[in-house]
C-alpha cells in the first residue's frame, strides 16, 4: 500500500532516517555489535542503518541488507556490505548464520509476521541477537498548534490511516506485541524500550506522515473514519509553523537466541 516506486518514498525514507536512526543505532550498539560481526538488515529501505552497521563491523565483518524493492539501495555496496533483493516472507534465508538480525518498520506491515520471526530466529547463530523495531500507533500527542482542534484531527488521521493500512495486513499495535512474540519463539534476555521525539511542522518526521497520508488519502476517506475536509484541515494544521507533535512511539525489542537449539515450533523447553 506504500510502494517504494511512489514519488513519496524519498520523503518517507528521509523521515525514518532523521527521526529514528540515532535511537536505532544506540539500540544496536547496546547489543554489542562490533568488529567482525555478521549482520542481516531486513527491509533496509534506503540503507542508512546498513551503512552504519558496515562501518561498525569493519572489514572483518559482513552486512547483508535485503529489501523487496532495492531501488533505494543502489550504489551502497562495498566489500563488507551486500545488497540482496529478497522477500522475507517467501525467499530462502540461510540458517544459523548471523550475529545480528535487525528489521525496523517492516514486520508491522507483514500479515505473515509470526512466520517471519521464526525464519529470522533460525537465521541467527546460537547466541545471536534479533532486534525488531515497530510502532505502536495508539499514542499520539500534539504539543503545540495554532489550530484549536489539532489533537482531534491528528487522532482521526492516524486512526483512518491505520484502518486503511490494515487491509494490507498492517498491525498498528505490533510494537507492543513484539515482546511476547520473541519470548514465545524461545529467545532469551528479551528486553524492550520505546522512543518518541517532538517533530515540528517542517521536520522530516512530520513530512513522513504527510507523505504517507497523501498516498493513502482516498483509502482513508473510504474507511468512513475521516472526511476529505478533515484530512485537508489536518494537512493545513501540520503546515502551520506552530504545529509540533510527538512522533508515533517506536518500540525496539531485542532477544538472543539461546546457545542450545531452538525447537522447530519455536516453543521454549
Ligand atoms: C516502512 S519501510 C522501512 C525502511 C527501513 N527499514 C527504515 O526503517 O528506514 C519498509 C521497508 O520494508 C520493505 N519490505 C516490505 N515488505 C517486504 C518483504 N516482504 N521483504 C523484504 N522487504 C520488505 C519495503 O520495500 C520498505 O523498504
Amino acid at each position: 500500500m506504500l510502494p517504494n516506486e511512489s514519488p513519496e518514498t524519498q520523503a518517507r525514507f528521509t523521515g525514518f532516517e532523521a527521526t529514528y536512526d540515532a535511537w536505532s543505532k544506540a539500540r544496536l550498539a547496546d547489543v554489542g555489535v562490533t568488529e567482525g560481526w555478521n549482520c542481516l538488515e531486513v527491509g533496509g529501505g534506503s540503507g542508512s542503518v546498513a551503512r552504519w552497521l558496515a562501518r561498525r563491523v569493519g572489514m572483518g565483518g559482513q552486512v547483508v541488507v535485503t529489501d523487496l524493492d532495492v531501488r533505494f539501495l543502489s550504489g551502497i555496496e562495498s566489500r563488507n556490505l551486500r545488497v540482496r533483493e529478497h522477500d522475507i516472507v517467501r525467499d530462502e534465508l540461510e540458517a544459523d548464520t548471523f550475529d545480528l538480525v535487525h528489521a525496523r518498520l517492516v514486520l508491522m506491515h507483514l500479515r505473515e509476521r509470526e512466520q517471519v520471526i521464526a525464519r529470522l530466529v533460525r537465521a541467527l547463530r546460537p547466541g545471536g541477537w534479533l532486534v525488531l523495531e515497530d510502532c505502536d500507533m495508539a499514542y499520539t500527542a500534539v504539543l503545540d498548534s495554532a489550530t484549536a482542534d489539532a489533537q482531534a484531527l491528528t487522532d482521526k488521521v492516524v486512526r483512518a490511516g491505520t484502518a486503511a493500512l490494515r487491509e494490507g495486513g498492517f498491525d498498528p499495535g505490533w510494537g507492543r506485541r513484539q515482546y511476547t512474540a520473541l519470548r514465545r519463539r524461545g529467545l532469551v534476555d528479551v528486553a524492550a524500550a520505546g522512543y518518541v521525539v517532538a517533530c515540528g511542522a517542517d521536520s522530516p518526521g512530520t513530512e513522513l506522515f504527510r507523505a504517507s497520508y497523501r498516498l493513502l488519502g482516498d483509502r482513508m476517506i473510504d474507511t468512513g473514519l475521516i472526511t476529505g475536509e478533515e484530512l485537508d484541515a489536518w494537512f493545513a494544521a501540520t503546515a502551520d509553523p506552530s504545529y509540533t507533535w510527538f512522533s508515533p512511539l517506536l518500540v525496539s525489542t531485542r532477544g538472543r537466541r539461546p546457545s542450545t537449539p531452538v525447537p522447530p515450533d519455536g516453543t521454549e523447553g
